[in-house]
Formats: structure tokens, C-alpha cells, sequence
């Protein structure tokens, strides 16, 4: 079967986990999470941050983590088994635009790297704030992919990439910074807004974290960069890799609002 826009498997999202833990951890302090309170993370993947939830909540809170991909949601329930927090912690197969949860009953919600994936992410915030109580918070961080930079000469090669990687590989690559249009929408207020860099001088990881590899392959077949422009490319890069000079960046948008 073939694979939605832009998927990820479990394998890749546990290790970017590490890269943007610093990003995670910021975005659980905005949910103002205290014992006993019951949360929801949209699009959670395999559990990379319900199982951190569980004991921010406690054995008498509760985290529902919902996805709508079976092999996420599986991955997710082994995880928390595996962490021993299953009785408070559930992990459940939905579609973001259409939540099975109680109007008020979530204490906060979160959702993390999930809207660069709907074309339309308006219904999903909607959600959210639906499932909201009054005064809880609702946290979302997504990726501005326009903001990808790569230090190279290749400058023409490089925003080719870019913007087919923002435009045409993801259904809303630019999601980061639409968040705060969607935020006013919603009527959320106490709305904050915080960009996170996300950088690194490791050639390797940058390809593993911007799925490179498929990317380039995209492009190639959508004639947005020929043969040889591509193997220049990746030549240039080699060599910055090799030289200890490769530098790649990107930046993340984290937005916070409260349900009136
Ligand atoms: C980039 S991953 C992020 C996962 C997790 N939030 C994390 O930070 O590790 C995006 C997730 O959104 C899920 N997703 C995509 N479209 C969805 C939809 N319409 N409803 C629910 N989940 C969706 C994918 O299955 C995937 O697990």
C-alpha cells in the first residue's frame, strides 16, 4: 500500500525525539499540567511524548494520545505496556478533523509536527479547542519548512529543493507560520507565540531529519532539479561534510492559547 504525503515511520520519529527534546519539554510547561489532569496529544506517533505526559499527570490523571495511523497507535500502546503507565495512558486510531472526545473534557491539549500533514488544519484546531475545558491550554508546534537553509554555493539547487520540499512533498509545509492566523481564528486567547531554531553541523542527521534522500528522489522525478544538478548537489555537501564545515537549518513555531 502506498504511503500518505509526507509519512514517517515509528524508527524516525524516536530519533528526532532527542533533537527536538528541548522544543517538547517547552511545549508540556505551556500546557500547565498538574497531577490529576487529563490531556490530549493529537497526531502522538509512537508514544514520543505520552509516555513523558504520564507522570506529569499521575496514576490519577489521564493521557490520550490519538493518531490516525494503526502502526503508530500499535507502536504507541507497546510503549506505554512497556513503560508500565497503560492504565492512565491510552493511545487511540483517529482522524484529527474529527475528535471522539467530550466537548470541555481535556484539562489541555497538544499537538506537535501533525498540521504540516492536513491540508486543511482548521478543523483540527477547531477540535481541539472543542475538547478543551474553559481556561486549559491549548499548545501547537509545527515546522515553517520555507525557513530550510542549507549553507552551500549551490544557492538555485538549494531553493529548488526547499521550496519543493515546503510545497510539494508536505500537504501544508508552511504550517508554522500560519499557526497564529489559526490560533486568532479559533477565538484562543492569551495567545504566545515562541520560534525555535532547530540546527545542526551533522550532514548525516540533517539528511535523516528533512528525509533527504526521498526528497531529492521527488524532485528528480517531478523535474524540478535534473540528474547532474542533483549529483552536484549532494557533491557539495559531501564535501562541506567532509571539510567539517556542512551547516543546515530550520525553525518551529510553538503557539499556546486558552479556550474563553
Ligand atoms: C511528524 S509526525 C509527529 C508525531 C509526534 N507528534 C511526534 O512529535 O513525534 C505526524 C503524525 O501525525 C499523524 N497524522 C497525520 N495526519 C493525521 C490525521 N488526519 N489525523 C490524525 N493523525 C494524523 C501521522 O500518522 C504521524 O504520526
Amino acid at each position: 500500500m502506498s504511503q500518505p504525503k509526507g509519512y514517517v515511520d515509528p524508527e524516525y520519529l524516536r530519533a528526532m525525539r532527542n533533537l527536538l527534546n528541548h522544543i517538547k519539554q517547552r511545549s508540556y510547561g505551556l500546557m500547565q499540567i498538574q497531577p490529576g489532569h487529563k490531556v490530549l496529544d493529537l497526531g502522538c506517533g509512537p508514544g514520543t511524548d505520552t509516555i513523558p505526559l504520564a507522570p506529569m499527570v499521575g496514576v490519577n490523571g489521564q493521557v490520550i494520545g490519538a493518531d490516525y495511523d494503526e502502526a503508530m497507535i500499535a507502536a504507541a500502546v507497546l510503549s506505554a505496556e512497556q513503560a508500565d503507565v497503560n492504565t492512565w495512558v491510552m493511545h487511540q486510531c483517529v482522524d484529527a478533523r474529527s475528535l471522539p472526545f467530550e466537548t470541555d473534557y481535556f484539562d489541555s491539549c497538544r499537538s506537535e509536527r501533525l498540521f504540516q500533514h492536513l491540508l486543511n488544519p482548521a478543523p483540527a484546531l477547531s477540535e481541539m479547542t472543542r475538547v478543551t475545558k474553559p481556561g486549559g491550554w491549548v499548545v501547537v508546534a509545527d515546522t515553517d519548512w520555507g525557513s530550510l537553509s542549507t549553507d552551500s554555493d549551490e544557492i538555485d539547487i538549494e531553493r529548488r529543493l526547499a521550496r519543493f520540499l515546503a510545497e510539494s512533498s508536505l500537504h501544508n509545509g508552511y504550517s508554522g507560520r500560519k499557526l497564529y492566523r489559526l490560533f486568532k481564528q479559533q477565538n484562543l486567547t492569551d495567545i504566545s507565540f515562541e520560534v525555535f531554531p532547530v540546527a545542526t553541523p551533522c550532514y548525516s542527521l540533517a539528511r535523516q531529519a528533512t528525509q533527504a534522500e526521498r526528497i531529492e528522489q521527488q524532485a528528480l522525478k517531478a523535474g524540478v532539479v535534473t540528474a547532474k544538478e542533483l549529483q552536484r548537489w549532494q557533491a557539495s555537501l559531501e564535501q562541506a561534510d567532509s571539510e567539517g564545515v556542512y551547516f543546515g537549518s530550520v525553525n518551529l513555531m510553538m503557539f499556546a492559547g486558552r479556550k474563553n
